[in-house]
């Protein structure tokens, strides 16, 4: 299977120092890789609503938002929730996001949790704190997110900035992107397992 990559930017600014890393990530990946880029800024997912339980589901439209996304989500091998660290997690728009993969764990003839098991997850954030290790709370969630779905995890690129464009000034981060698509993604999972043997 072609490898395609869809990078669901979370940022609530253009131009950002995520995106700013994200790309220079993804200029390393082979020429007959695909890429697709959806800013969550630009296409709002309405307010999630709970409806697991509800006996109605509906696929939803193509043309509309969610059917976008959706639609692109499965269609990727490999996901990279490019976030930048809000309160030390992913943003809001990029937890709305992932709060819609609970509903599309439902959408009938999707087969959403089938579909993405044994493909990619992959983190890319900003930080403005200087410590990495703050970020252990983004690097949980997605970690874990891949683990509830069988997906592998590629592991968070982090970069440190504040304001639009910092992000370059940090130099190891930028070499860490050029091979950070190029890393081994094993399964992911919980804590509480054993580690994956392959
Ligand atoms: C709502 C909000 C929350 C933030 N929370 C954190 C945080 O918890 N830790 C941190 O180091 N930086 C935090 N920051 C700073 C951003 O992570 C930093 O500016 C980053 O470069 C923004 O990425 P972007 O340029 O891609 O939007 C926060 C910024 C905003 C707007």
């Amino acid at each position: 299977m072609t490898r395609r990559f869809l990078f669901v930017l979370g940022s609530a600014r253009r131009d950002g120092n995520t995106e700013l890393l994200a790309r220079k990530a993804a200029e390393q990946l082979p020429g007959d890789v695909e890429q697709q880029w959806i800013s969550l800024a630009e296409h709002r997912l309405p307010d999630f609503e709970d409806l697991r339980h509800d006996s109605d589901h509906v696929r939803p439209a193509p043309d509309s938002t969610t059917g976008l996304l959706l639609d692109a989500t499965l269609a990727a091998t490999d996901i990279v929730i490019a976030s930048p660290l809000y309160w030390y997690s992913v943003s809001g728009l990029t937890k709305r996001y992932l709060d819609y993969w609970s509903g599309w764990l439902r959408t009938p003839d999707v087969d959403f949790k089938a579909t993405l098991a044994g493909r990619t997850l992959w983190g890319v954030t900003a930080l403005a704190h200087e410590e990495a290790e703050v970020a252990d709370p983004l690097i949980g969630t997605l970690n874990h997110s891949a683990a509830y779905m069988g997906m592998r995890f590629g592991g968070v690129l982090l970069g440190n900035g504040s304001a639009p464009g910092q992000v370059l000034r940090d130099t190891a981060a930028l070499a860490r992107a050029k091979t950070f698509f190029a890393q081994e993604a094993p399964l992911a999972r919980f804590p509480y397992e054993t580690p994956a043997t392959v």
